[in-house]
Parts: structure tokens; sequence; C-alpha cells
């Protein structure tokens, strides 16, 4: 922990941090762990090595069957990962490929190192993405584009990915944790209620009609005003001071 931000870093370079079934509960533990830490507010996830992730482990899985999937029920820790509320920042950096592509984009913002590269490989080996990449893909590039990457397999680039609303921002390799650490220290700052109501609205515009979401987000607009965070934010503002935020 630094600056009440949490890191998680993958490490299993010499696999290119492929995402075995262990790694993946390891990953949710962390995560859950900072969730009810404290002193937490924001996370950031990242690699080490040459990749963020190249994917699921392909040697674990090759050899199951309907069944032992449905019976192993590996993509409940998936489901888990995604209802973690606290800010989560990706400082991805290489290949960022299938399994690995699909936990970055279940991260909230991603910070890639220049020459990060982005692929779905599955079709490739005769699967698919198992865990989220058919969807989260297509709600932020769209149909067309998430075909196209699907039905290839095809290498995107940091740029095409900065383009198409994939990543926040490309930096220089060597300053991705910095640069990460810079905004996962501003988002510290912020309250943390706010940010976590904030996270909880935005999802669900993505499942929501425009009505609905909007009644929700009025919903958690309300909520604020119970919290001592918000009588600090207007008061210092009043008071032309900074202000200091508690998260309660
Ligand atoms: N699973 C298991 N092992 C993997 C792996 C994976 N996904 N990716 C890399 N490795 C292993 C390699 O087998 C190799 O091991 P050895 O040293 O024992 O031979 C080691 O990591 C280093 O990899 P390479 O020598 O291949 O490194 P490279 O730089 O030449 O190539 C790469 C890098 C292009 C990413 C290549 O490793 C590759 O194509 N990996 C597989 C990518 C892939 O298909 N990912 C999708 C997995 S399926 C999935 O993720 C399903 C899902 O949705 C949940």
């Amino acid at each position: 922990m630094k600056n009440q931000v949490g890191i998680i870093e993958l490490n299993r370079p010499e696999r290119l941090n492929s995402l075995n079934r262990k790694m993946v509960s390891e990953i949710l533990e962390a995560l859950l762990a900072f969730e009810s830490h404290e002193d937490i507010r924001v996370i950031v996830l990242t690699g080490n090595g040459k990749a963020f992730s190249a994917g699921a482990d392909i040697e674990e899985m090759m050899g199951d069957n309907p069944i032992s999937l449905e019976l192993l029920d590996q993509f409940s820790d998936w489901d888990r990962l995604a209802t973690i509320k606290k800010p989560i920042i990706g400082a991805v950096k290489g290949y960022v490929f299938g399994g690995g592509f699909e936990l970055a984009l279940a991260c909230d913002l991603l910070i890639a190192a220049a020459g990060t590269e982005f692929s779905f490989p599955e079709v490739g080996l005769g699967v698919m993405p198992g865990a989220g990449g058919t969807q989260r893909l297509t709600k932020l590039v769209g149909r067309t584009k998430a075909l196209e990457w699907l039905w290839t397999g095809k290498r995107i680039s940091a740029n095409t990915a900065l383009n198409n609303g994939i990543i926040n921002k490309i930096v220089a390799s060597e300053l991705l944790m910095e640069e990460s650490m810079k905004l996962a220290t501003i988002l510290a700052s912020q309250p943390p209620i706010s940010l976590r109501l904030i996270k909880d609205s935005v999802n669900k515009a993505i499942d929501y009609s425009l009505h609905e979401g909007m009644q929700y987000e009025r919903k958690n607009f309300y909520l604020l005003f119970g919290t001592e965070d918000q009588k600090e934010g207007m008061s210092a503002f009043v008071e032309k001071r900074k202000p200091n935020y508690q998260g309660k």
C-alpha cells in the first residue's frame, strides 16, 4: 500500500502471466482484501515482465470438457471481481491477450505503456472468450469492430485501443507505474463514497434504459447528502480551503 493505493502485481512472468485458476482466485482474494481495507481507496492492477497477461493458461484448460467446466464454475470468480466497488486502475504493458484482455476490461481505467498489444486470440484455439470479452468489448467499441477483432484474433495497438475508448492513456514504458500512481493518488484524494456511487451509476448505464439510469443516479445523488464528505466538500468550497475527505 502507498498513499491509500493498493497495488496488485501479477507475478508469473515465466508464463507471461497466463492466468491459471489459482492465480485468478489469488487476484480476487487480493481485490477483496483491498475492498475491505479501510485505508485503501484505489487499487492498481499491473503485470510484470513482458506481458500484463497472455490470457488463460492453455495447458491447464486443454483437457477440460463441458461438465468439468460447469462443475469448476471458474467464472464465478470473475463475476465477483466485477463487484469490487473501489476504483481499479489497470496499468498494462506488453501482451494483453485473451483472459488478460478480459481482466483489463474488468478494470475501471486503463493506462498502457507504448507498444502494448491487445488481442482476443481465442478463435485461433478453437474457442472464444468466456470471461466477458465478447460483452465488454462490444459495449466499448461496437458490434462491427468487436466482431472483426474477435473473429480474426488480430492484435490491436495501444493507439487503436486509445482511439476506440478502450484505454485512457498511453505512457512511456518506464513511466507506467509512476503515471498510474499519479492518477491513483488523484482519485485517492476524492471523496470515496462519491467515487463508489459514481462507479455504481456509470455501470448501471450499461444495463439500464436512460430513464431507469437517471432515476437510479438521482437516488445515489440524494444518498451523498447523507455523508460527512458532502458537508466537508461544500463547506471547504464556501470557506475557500482544500477539502479533507474521510470517506464517511
Ligand atoms: N497459457 C499457457 N502458457 C502460456 C500462455 C498461455 N496463455 N502464453 C504463453 N505461455 C507460455 C509459453 O508456452 C512459453 O512457455 P515455455 O517457455 O515453457 O515454452 C512461455 O509462456 C513464454 O511464451 P512464448 O515463448 O510463446 O513467448 P513469445 O514472446 O514468443 O510469444 C505470445 C508471446 C504471442 C503471447 C504467445 O505466448 C502466445 O500466443 N500465447 C498464447 C496467447 C493466447 O492464445 N491467449 C488466449 C488464451 S485462451 C483464454 O484466455 C480464454 C478465456 O477467455 C478465459
